[in-house]
Order: structure tokens, then sequence, then C-alpha cells
């Protein structure tokens, strides 16, 4: 395996309003980024706002603005997530900085030079909204747009075009020697048909719009946003030569995380325009599914819109993060709810969690005043606790490698129970009363605070803050963002000797009035 790990999530429309599904690719990027720290690997994670577009032409002239004006002052919302979702992002892309422009107008060239861009004429019906083109074939009765059911518009115009029908085979054959390009399996079943039914070639700029990257040589034109959105994948290495060692050290992508909707434009398009540039095509896209709310599809009109930042202020970013990746495999579709998420946080981050924290802490408390003993070995509980924590980091790992955040956390959650379950064994309060047992209850704690300790550091890449607080209410040094599974992952890993506080509160209970 290599030390680099490189992942994105798409570069979200810079006017659009953050909602839970921006919310929701962010977060299992940050998640997947923070584990592979934990794993000690070099990690790049990117992402950013796509800016350039006829709707962000339109709605600039609406207010008066510039298009980067008005994109100046809404990119804040995007990138405001971070803090709130406390988010790691190594670099922030915006498709209007001049790197971009740089990176963009290099990997055209390239194409225009070798003929895989050519210039030509386009008819089709387009969608503004969708910034799609349509055949006749596509539209829906009455000349609506299929994806968003609007009309479309009859257009002609010169444009240039990709020339996508010579990548049908090469695709195809990049498809079957990566079988795990695209995942899950249904998406890429879906993509294969479709690029086995014929590719037609791809225009890739607009003379109707003025908002975009000029196309090299002939700037009436500018570059077709999907093509200049994309690209912000190596922009960000410093391509074309900015960075000198990036590209080399992160290309290709290990993951780029994208929702469903747009896996053609990653999986098709994408590494059509790296081939033809001779760049390798990213190593993988992972499509996440979609969020309903209360059993409805979202949308402004019907004003069910989950807003990040109030989640954030209500629940908090841990019991939010948790809730995203635990409540729904990750790749099928899910439903959010205030009730479903509220019952969630409480039952597995207060009761099961916070309880296992604090209830050994305050027996340590009382018993040792506060300070951990030497656990003397030989019990055969133990073993099997030490053991099972073992199998628990396997278990997380096998399913983080394949994005499998909610059976991760299951598994995690295997450890907690079975921590709960040696401290409902052993009896600790009993071990108390007899002062002959005390080598033996100072051991029971240090191993129920041990597995603690294990399950903090595994759940540290999904609930960061309060993995901070338990990792310090343990002793451990320093910050569990920092630590590797590699130094820490071990059994044994908690200092005896350290005086610990009676209790750590990391997730207080959420009352249903409050939310
Ligand atoms: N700008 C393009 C991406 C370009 S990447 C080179 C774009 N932006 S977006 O802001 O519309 O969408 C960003 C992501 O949010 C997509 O991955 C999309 O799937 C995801 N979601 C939007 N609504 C969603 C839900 N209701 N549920 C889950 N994710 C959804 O597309």
């Amino acid at each position: 395996m290599s030390d680099a790990f490189y992942i994105t999530t798409p570069i979200y429309y810079v006017n659009d309003v953050p909602h839970i599904g921006h919310a929701y690719t962010t977060v299992a990027a940050d998640a997947l980024a923070r584990y592979n720290r934990l794993k000690g690997r070099n990690v790049f994670f990117l992402t950013g706002t796509d800016e350039h577009g006829e709707k962000v032409q339109k709605s600039a002239a609406l207010q008066g603005l510039q298009p980067r004006e008005l994109a100046d002052r809404v990119v804040t919302r995007f990138q405001g997530l971070t803090p709130a979702l406390e988010i790691t992002n190594d670099d922030f892309i915006r498709t209007s900085e001049p790197r971009h422009y740089e990176a963009v107008t290099k990997l055209f060239e390239i194409s225009l030079a070798n003929g895989d861009i050519y210039l030509g004429a386009y008819e089709g019906w387009y969608c503004t909204p969708c910034e799609s083109y349509w055949t006749e074939l596509q539209l829906l009765d009455g000349g609506l747009c299929p994806d968003c059911r609007r009309p479309a518009e009859k257009r002609s115009e010169p444009s240039y075009f990709f020339r996508l029908s010579k990548y049908q085979q090469p695709l195809l054959d990049f498809y079957k020697a990566n079988p795990k390009f695209i995942r899950p399996d249904a998406r890429r079943n879906e993509i294969v048909s479709f690029v086995e039914g014929g590719l037609n070639d791809l225009s890739v700029s607009r003379t109707s719009l003025s908002w975009g990257i000029p196309v090299p040589g002939d700037p009436a034109h500018v570059i077709y946003v999907w093509y200049d959105a994309l690209t912000n994948y190596l922009t960000a290495l410093g391509y074309p030569d900015a960075n000198p060692g990036r590209v080399d050290t992160f290309w290709p992508a290990d993951i780029h995380l994208v929702g469903k909707d747009i896996v053609k434009f990653h999986c098709v398009f994408w590494p059509a325009f790296l081939m033809s540039a001779g760049i390798a095509p990213p190593r993988s896209v992972f499509a996440h599914g979609w969020w309903t709310v209360e059993g409805q599809k979202m949308s402004k009109s019907l004003g069910n819109v989950v807003d990040p930042y109030e989640m954030v202020r209500t629940f908090g970013a841990d019991a939010f993060r948790y809730f995203l990746l635990r409540e729904v495999p990750f790749g099928k579709d899910g439903d959010f709810s205030r009730n479903s998420m509220i019952h969630r946080i409480n039952a597995d981050l207060s009761n099961a969690f916070g309880n296992l924290l604090n209830r050994t802490l305050g027996l340590l408390g009382k018993n040792f005043g506060g300070v951990v003993q030497q656990p003397v070995p030989g019990d055969p509980l133990d073993a099997a606790l030490a053991a099972r924590a073992a199998s628990v980091v396997d278990a997380v790992d096998a399913h983080m490698n394949e994005l499998e955040f909610s059976r991760a956390l299951e598994s995690v959650w295997e450890l907690v129970d079975a921590a709960n379950k040696y401290i409902d064994t052993t009896e600790p309060w009993k071990l108390a009363k007899d002062p002959a047992a005390t080598a033996r209850l100072g051991t029971v704690l240090y191993n129920a605070l041990e597995a603690a300790r294990i399950c903090v550091l595994l759940t540290s890449p999904v609930i960061p803050s309060a993995a901070q607080k338990m990792w310090a209410a343990l002793g451990c040094d320093g910050f569990v963002a920092s630590a590797t599974l590699s130094a820490s992952g071990g059994w044994g890993g908690l200092k005896s000797g350290v005086t610990l506080e009676k209790s750590a509160i990391a997730f207080p209970r959420i009352e249903e009035e409050k939310a």
C-alpha cells in the first residue's frame, strides 16, 4: 500500500445553500481522511467550490453583481462548513482562481493539439438549471428536461467537441482491468451498460455565456463547466507545474467521493479527458446514496432542507457526523428524521459509550482516588476482552477500506458492548467490598478503560471532539488526531499511575423538547 492517500469531495456549486447532501459527502470524506491519517498515511484531502457557468452568471446579473463578486460573497457558506463540521481538508479550491485557469487551459490544449478536441457545431435541447444538453429522444413529453422536468430550449451554437466516441473501448478496458474503479457495484453496472451503449462526442465549449474559462486561442468560447470543474482535482495538486512533486505523490487520486447523480461525469467523461491528455485516471470513484427528509424529497419549496449549521448548533458536530455515517449503509439512500437522530445519539453515544467511560471512571475515583492501577494478567475474561479489541481493530480496518462506515461503527460498538458486559460480569462494585480483591478490582477497571481507549481511537475519525475529550479523560497524551493505530492501537496502551477525573461528559443527552 502506498503511503500517499488523496481523497476529494465534489466541488459544490458556489451559489447553492449548503444542505445535508453537501454535509454528507464532506463528512464522509473527512472521516476517511482522518482514518487514513490514523493509519499513518500521508493524506491530501480536497474540497472546494464550482463557480463558473450560466446559473452563477444569471444570478449575479439579477443582483447587479459581477459573477466573481457574487462568488466571493457566497463562497463563505461552503468555507464555513470546515470549522462547523470539523473538517480537516488540506486545501479548498475555487474554480475562479488563477491556478485553476492555468490547469484547465493546459489540459484542454493537450487534447486540442492531439485532435481529441475539435471545432464543430452543436444543436440540441438545453436545460439551463441543469446546464445540460439533451437529445430530442431524451426529452420527456412536452419538451421537458429528463432530470429536473423543466422546459428545455432548442439551441444551436459552434462548439468544440471532445472525441468521447474514441474512448468507448479504452474506458471499457479500463473498467475491466480495474474492477474497483466504480463502487458500489450497482453504479458500476449502470456505467458499464451506458458506455457499452455507445458514446457520442461531447460538446465541451459554449458561446452563450462568458463566465468561464476561455478556450485557448478562441476566447469567444468558454469551456464547458464540467470539463472545468473536474479538472479541479488536478489543479489542487499544482498541475501543470506549480508544485513539483505533489502530482507525482498524490496522483492518481485514491478516491473521488461523489453522490450517485454525478457518477457519469466522474466515471466516463473524467477518465476519458485524462486518457486523452496522457494522465492516469483516478484509482476509484465511490458514489453514495441520496438523503430524503422525513420520507420526502428535500426541496426549498417544501421548506424541509436540512441546514448543517443548524444541526451543529442543536446537536453538536460529533452527533451530526455520527448520525450521518451510522444511520445508513454508505452507498444506499437514507432518510433523515430528527427523532431517529435523537434516538441514535442517546442510545449509542450517551448511553452505551458514555456510560462505559463514566461508570468506570466513577469506580476508579471512588476506590483508587482516580489512579489507574497496574493490571495483573492471567484471567481468561481479560484475555478475551483484549482479543476482542484486536479483532475489532481488524474489522474496522476492513470496513473502512470498503467505505462501510456504518459497519465500521457497528464493529466498534461490539467492543463498547463487550466492555460493558465485562463490567457487568466482573462486578467491580462487589470486588470493591472485598479487601482481598483490590488488585483484581484495579485490573478490571484498567481493562474496561483500555477497551474504552481503543474505542475512542477507532471512533476519532467520526466524532473528533468527543474523542479528544475522552482521550484526555483517559490520561492519554497529546491529540488523538495525531495518534496512529500502529503506535496506539495495541492492547495495553493505557498508562497506569496517572490520575483521572471521576467523569467525562463527552456526549450530553439530547432532550427531545430542546431538539
Ligand atoms: N458542482 C457539481 C460537482 C462537480 S465535481 C467536479 C455538483 N455540485 S452540487 O453542489 O450540486 O452537489 C454536490 C454533492 O452533493 C453531489 O455529490 C450530490 O450528490 C450531493 N447531494 C446533493 N443533494 C443530495 C442529497 N439530498 N442527499 C445526498 N447527497 C446529495 O454536483
